[in-house]
């Protein structure tokens, strides 16, 4: 596997750069980390030289294209992020190699979080494939750290050493995760009210699984369940279930998977087949989620809300999901889904109000699995 590393500053002494050659130096035989060492030969970006680049933007573009994933570490100037990143990324922006490249950010100074913050904003507007699970900041004393102090910090070296872990799983794991991270109609996990309370809810965790659980435990305890409650309006896409705070439970789980995949988690929808009362029939389609662990694999859980009888929670690897099956005309369909059943979908836009909905709720039989 492939790295290329950018160090956004061109001090000799960049602490930035030296971090980035301490993750060359601590790389394992199946990781080439490579850092460009040109960006600060690039002229300033100009679209009107997209007809004939430079040279030096040219081996950018071919190292960006042949890397399989960016590893970039910058300071920040008067809160912004520098001229020399800016400038580098400029010229990938009208660059088709670098749609959905994996890159991963990592901040030496972690009080400069402007710039972290600007950095990730831009990627993200470039189509980049943040793996936050490896984007960190590192607790550094100074900036006037060179790389042998920084290879003489236990801490330092195994945050590092994590990093590379991370990235080597994430890019492993991309080409079979990618539907289960896309932004959709249903799955609106870009509309900036999801980006935005993803964000919001991944502030101050310290991994994927910290993340998962505060987005679980959101959209169960502060999305009220649309019958629980009788609460209108009916909601179908991530983005109107977190505005109006009420969806049914397949709704609340494209909330909980739009959350999931804006801070970068793999995450599916699942169903169960329920009785709507008692065990007798009718039945009807549950719907809840798989979320990726990478300690663990595909974890499933149930944010429909919690109530007297129904005690879901988020304690991997145990499942605790709001329903068991006590029938066997109940089933847990065995499939992930990256995209709601057409069934459901139906349900929920063609109903005008949630007692509507209830009436007509999807079934297996109205299903194909
Ligand atoms: C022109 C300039 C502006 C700076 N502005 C900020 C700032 O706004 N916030 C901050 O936390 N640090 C700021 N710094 C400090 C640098 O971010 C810090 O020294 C960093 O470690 C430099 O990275 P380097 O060692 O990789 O060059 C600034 C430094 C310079 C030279």
């Amino acid at each position: 596997m492939k790295i290329l590393a950018l160090s956004g500053s061109l001090r000799a002494v960049s602490i930035n750069s030296a971090v980035l050659r301490v993750v060359k130096q601590l790389a394992p035989a199946s990781i080439e980390v490579g850092l460009f060492s040109g960006l600060g030969d690039l002229p300033l970006y100009n679209p009107d030289l997209e007809n004939a680049p430079p040279a030096v933007a040219l081996q950018l573009r071919n190292e960006v294209a042949s890397a399989d994933a960016l590893l970039i570490a910058s300071p920040e100037y008067a809160h912004g992020v520098t001229g020399t990143i800016k400038n580098a990324l400029d010229w990938l922006v009208a660059f088709e190699g670098f749609v959905d490249k994996p890159v991963v950010v990592l901040n030496a100074s972690p009080r400069a979080h402007h710039a972290d913050a600007a950095l990730r904003e831009t990627l993200v507007t470039m189509s980049a494939t943040l793996i936050e699970v490896a984007s960190i900041a590192l607790p550094l004393p100074s900036a006037n750290i060179g790389g042998a102090e920084l290879l003489a910090m236990p801490e330092i070296v195994s945050l590092l050493t994590g990093v590379l872990t991370k990235i080597q799983r994430r890019v492993k794991l991309l080409p079979d995760m990618k539907s289960f991270l896309g932004c959709s109609v249903y799955i609106d996990s870009q509309h900036p009210a999801i980006v935005a309370q993803a964000a919001k809810l991944a502030e101050g965790c310290a991994d994927e699984e910290a993340i998962a659980k505060r987005c679980f435990e959101f959209v169960r305890d502060e999305i009220k369940h649309s019958w629980d409650y009788r609460l209108n309006p009916v909601t179908c896409k991530a983005s109107e279930v977190l505005i109006h705070g009420t969806g049914y439970c397949y709704a609340k789980s494209h909330l909980l998977a739009a959350l999931l995949r804006a801070n970068g988690i793999p995450a599916a929808l699942c169903y169960q087949r329920l009785t709507l009362d008692g065990d007798q029939p009718p039945y009807c389609l549950h719907g809840l989620n798989a979320v990726y662990l990478p300690q663990h694999g595909w974890y499933r859980i149930d944010a429909r809300g919690n109530k007297p009888g129904v005690n879901a929670d988020f304690c991997p690897p145990l499942e605790k999901l709001a329903f068991p099956i006590v029938n066997s005309f109940e089933q847990d369909l065995p499939d992930i889904h990256a995209e709601p059943l057409t069934a459901v979908i139906k349900a929920l836009t063609e109903h005008q109000t949630v007692e509507q909905v209830y009436q007509n709720l999807p079934d297996v039989a109205a299903t194909e699995q």
